[in-house]
């Protein structure tokens, strides 16, 4: 692991949460715990971090209810507004778990710490403009340093990007994939709700539409892959999916970007990225599993079993639009979040039989086409459907520690099989890794649906 040279000792911990203390944050703490000093789990090290020490202790105790927290897990202060207190925690460890958001308000200092100290970060963020952001301002000092700056290792955006490479991968040669829409659903027997941290980090988004446009026209264009055949029909805003018997609408999440972001990196690198102490089998490993991944259009939806369910999303979405644009709007959404989220965010968190009785199922419908030479045809359709799915538990606080803690095992596991150092999207460096089987272990599935023929006139 590279660290700045300032430092002589090693690090003191393998893994230290921040803002363990959070909604989100100790959930990540209660799934850490089942791996610490577990047989060949690579974290014997823990500590939590955050600005409230007495907090963070109860924030541990929670996570090891029922039973006591266990003997040697570090409570160490450190407050974003005060960058030292930062360099400090990053100096005594291999890696951070940052779970302190909003991102774009909180997420810059923690970066600016780890890159500065050669220490690793993973979050789950689900913001593109601090992405982005982060990717312009700190990807060069990264490599420099050797620092692994990894944001979106939660549900944002692993499903996603896991998911399009697992479809991708069923597309045997000849067959070629075009295009591949995700459909997410989310089931509960209670009500599905999410803490006001997402919520703001969502309104926050919108007002913040603006910088990401000019970000990005600020920055050389990305490289876009060469997709076999024609791009796929826009389709209609509201779209009855009979197959699957969802209504669904765009997502405007994070997902699709970062998926476009993992295959544009692939453009650049069709082999992937080495890993800056990897091995000749991992090296051959890595290219194999690249050589297996196609290059695909990729949207992302939410849908509903009723069309109520989904004009209910679309009042939100247009409630967070319009109001989200203005500082006056912003501070009622902020001081109404269930009001204005009908019900979906609250102040105090979801309770936690809310969390344990909600799950998603994410599909995966891609059309490609038999042969590659059919797609070269003129206006050539898509002959060929794959349908694969992702499904786990509830999506913020049981699948986003699961695949935060997952990505941070990997991480302490196969430093040496990962790039040196550098921001990138998940997917491109835990692509070729044992993530995926990792997930599958732990409750976060993968498979494949239906292969088909398309009738095509
Ligand atoms: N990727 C996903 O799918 C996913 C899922 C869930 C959540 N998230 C994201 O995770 C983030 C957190 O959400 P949440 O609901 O857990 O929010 P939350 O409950 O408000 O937690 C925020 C955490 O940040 C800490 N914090 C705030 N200001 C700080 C400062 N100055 N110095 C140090 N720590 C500070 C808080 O500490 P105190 O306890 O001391 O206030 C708390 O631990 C949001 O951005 C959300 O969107 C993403």
């Amino acid at each position: 692991m590279a660290r700045s040279q300032c430092q002589d000792l090693p690090p003191a911990f393998d893994m230290v949460i921040l803002g363990a203390s959070g909604f989100t944050g100790k959930y990540v703490v209660r799934e850490a715990l089942k791996f610490l000093n577990a047989p060949s789990s690579p974290l014997s090290s823990l500590a939590l971090a955050g600005r409230r020490p007495a907090k963070l202790t109860r924030a541990l105790q929670w996570a090891a209810y029922p039973g006591p927290p266990p003997s040697g897990i570090a409570i160490l202060t450190a407050d974003i507004t005060d960058p030292e207190s930062l360099r400090r925690l990053c100096s005594q460890t291999k890696l951070i778990l940052d779970c302190v958001g909003p991102f774009r308000l909180y997420g810059e200092p923690v970066v600016a710490a780890c890159v500065e100290t050669g220490c690793d970060y993973l979050d789950i963020c689900g913001e593109p403009e601090f992405m982005e952001r982060m990717e312009a301002k700190y990807h060069e000092k990264a490599v420099e340093t050797g620092s692994l700056v990894i944001s979106a290792c939660g549900f944002d955006s692993i499903p996603a990007e896991l998911g399009f490479t697992f479809n991708s991968r069923q597309w045997a040669e000849p067959a070629v994939v075009n295009r591949v829409e995700a459909y997410l659903s989310l089931e509960s027997n209670k009500r599905i709700v999410g803490n006001f941290g997402t919520f703001e980090s969502a309104v926050l988004g919108v007002a913040n539409v603006d910088k990401l446009q000019e970000l990005r026209r600020s920055r050389p264009r990305r490289s876009r892959p060469t997709i076999p055949g024609p791009p796929p029909p826009k389709g209609p805003t509201i779209e009855n999916q009979k197959k699957v018997g969802l209504w669904a609408v765009k997502l405007p999440s994070a997902d699709s970007v970062i998926v476009r972001r993992t295959l544009s990196i692939l453009t650049d690198n069709p082999h992937g990225l080495p890993g800056g102490e990897e091995g000749p089998q991992q090296c051959e490993k890595r290219r194999a599993f690249w050589s297996t991944v196609k290059p695909a259009h990729f949207g992302m939806k939410i849908g509903f079993k009723s069309l109520l369910g989904l004009l209910r999303v679309i009042t939100v979405g247009i409630f967070i639009d319009v109001l989200g644009r203005t500082a006056t709007g912003r501070r009622l959404l902020l001081k109404f979040p269930s009001f204005f989220s009908l019900g979906w965010f609250k102040k105090q968190g979801p309770a936690e039989e809310e969390v344990r009785s909600a799950s998603f199922q994410m599909l995966f419908i891609a059309q490609g086409y038999s042969n590659a030479e059919v797609a070269m045809a003129r206006n050539a359709k898509p002959d060929t459907e794959i349908v694969t799915r992702v499904t786990g538990p509830e999506i913020g606080y049981l699948s986003t520690p699961i695949i935060l803690v997952q990505c941070g095992l990997i991480l302490l596991r196969q430093r040496g099989d990962l790039p040196k150092g550098g921001t990138f999207p998940p997917g491109i460096v835990f692509g070729p890794t044992d993530l995926e089987e990792q997930l599958q272990k732990n409750g976060i599935l993968f498979d494949v649906i239906s292969r088909s023929s398309l009738p095509v006139e």
